[in-house]
């Protein structure tokens, strides 16, 4: 309902959001929930499977928000494509990362976000767009292929303060036009230290988790994960699903997966990058396209030559993988040596399945 003592600069707040395990959406919701007591009109956009862009009807003062994780100290693929699709405009916009936050005893650790932040804003400024705010928000971690996942009480507890801070940051926003934080500018040189493992994890490490998920003996079939993947990456192989390369390891599938069969193969990404790295792929390439001895362009070659190198490499691998996991004893072997096979799963609490819909 519209309180009256409430007035915002804008009066229609359009959110785009992707959400793997339903922290962006919370965060969307939460500042949805915020601009309808200033009575603003609210539509919220999933951008889960994405054909084309639905470009906002601007009428009065609209601002426009963008909602969606940091993936490898960047902001998830689906998102930078939706940007980058994002037809010329000269609304307001913010951008909202969500990050890994974590709590052990006490402590509360932030997450990181490497580029998530300072990408979607050069974008949308290149655009036309007028930049209003921009929030990194440390909600619970999701990635649980690398630990396991919160316990509750911690996951309640970052919520918490999350919920609180979005509504600080409502109120400056909506009343003022425009909010920004300055740990913008503290956490600037760790995001900027970070980038070559932005460009790493973009280029290559996404598409190795990409292969490393599987499900055990335990699957029934019930292809909720095939229905759910907001990217459309999962295709059943006879009744099993498989994981495409376009999978941005978002964790959706891992955490509503009923039977918890899903898992992350730790047993086959570990040994097959250790056998990988007893290939002389550097020295074969400069051996048979004669690279210069050193520079950075060799540098540059080399790197994409491993990259490629690893895709085909994982390509090749995964193949075998799918098939001897038909195997009972041998997808048991896998499944017991895979640590998410003991780790907590997440999932952001008060989510239900329809909550992640497709379209
Ligand atoms: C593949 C992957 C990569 C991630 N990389 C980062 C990261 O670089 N920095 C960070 O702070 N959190 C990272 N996280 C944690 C998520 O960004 C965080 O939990 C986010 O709130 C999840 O939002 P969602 O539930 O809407 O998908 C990563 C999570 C996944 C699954």
């Amino acid at each position: 309902m519209k309180d009256i003592r409430k007035i915002s600069v804008y009066d229609t707040l359009v959110v785009y959001y992707f959400s793997g395990t339903g922290n962006a959406l919370k965060a969307a919701r939460w500042l949805a929930d915020r601009a309808s007591e200033y009575g603003m009109e609210v539509h919220l956009h999933s951008i889960d499977r994405f054909e084309k862009v639905t470009p906002p009807e601007l009428n009065g003062k609209t601002l426009i928000v963008f909602c969606y994780p940091t993936h490898g100290f960047n902001l998830a693929p689906i998102m930078m494509k939706y940007i980058a699709k994002f037809p010329r405009g000269k609304s307001g916009v913010v951008t909202l990362n969500t990050r890994g936050g974590l709590k052990f005893g006490k402590i509360y650790f932030p997450g990181l976000s490497g580029v998530a932040q300072l990408l979607p804003m050069f974008l949308l400024l290149l655009k036309g767009y007028k930049i209003k705010g921009s929030l990194p928000f440390d909600m619970p971690s999701n990635w649980i292929s690398i630990h396991p996942g919160l316990t509750d009480s911690a996951a309640g507890d970052i919520s918490r303060r999350r919920e609180r801070q979005i509504g600080k940051f409502a109120e400056r926003l909506f009343e003022k036009g425009r909010a920004f934080s300055y740990k913008f500018f503290v956490y600037l040189p760790l995001d900027i230290a970070v980038a070559p493992i932005t460009i790493g994890y973009y280029f290559c490490g996404r598409f190795i988790f990409a292969k490393s998920f599987y499900a055990s003996a335990d699957c029934n079939d019930c292809r909720l994960c095939v229905e759910k993947c907001p990217t459309n990456s999962i295709v059943l192989v006879g009744k099993r699903p498989f994981w495409r390369y376009t999978c941005e390891s978002c964790m959706r599938c891992i955490g509503i997966c009923p039977s918890k069969s899903i898992q992350t193969a730790h047993s086959f990404v570990i040994p097959m990058m250790y056998l990988f790295s007893l290939i002389p792929v550097t020295a074969a390439a400069v051996n048979i396209l004669g690279l210069p001895a050193d520079g950075i362009l060799q540098d540059v070659l080399i790197r994409v030559i491993n990259w490629i190198a690893v895709f085909l490499f994982l390509i090749a691998g995964y193949f075998i993988f799918a098939q001897v996991l038909r195997v009972k004893f041998i997808n048991r072997l896998f499944e017991y040596t895979s640590l998410t096979r003991y780790w907590k799963r997440y999932i952001a609490s008060g989510m239900k399945l329809r909550d992640f819909g497709t379209k």
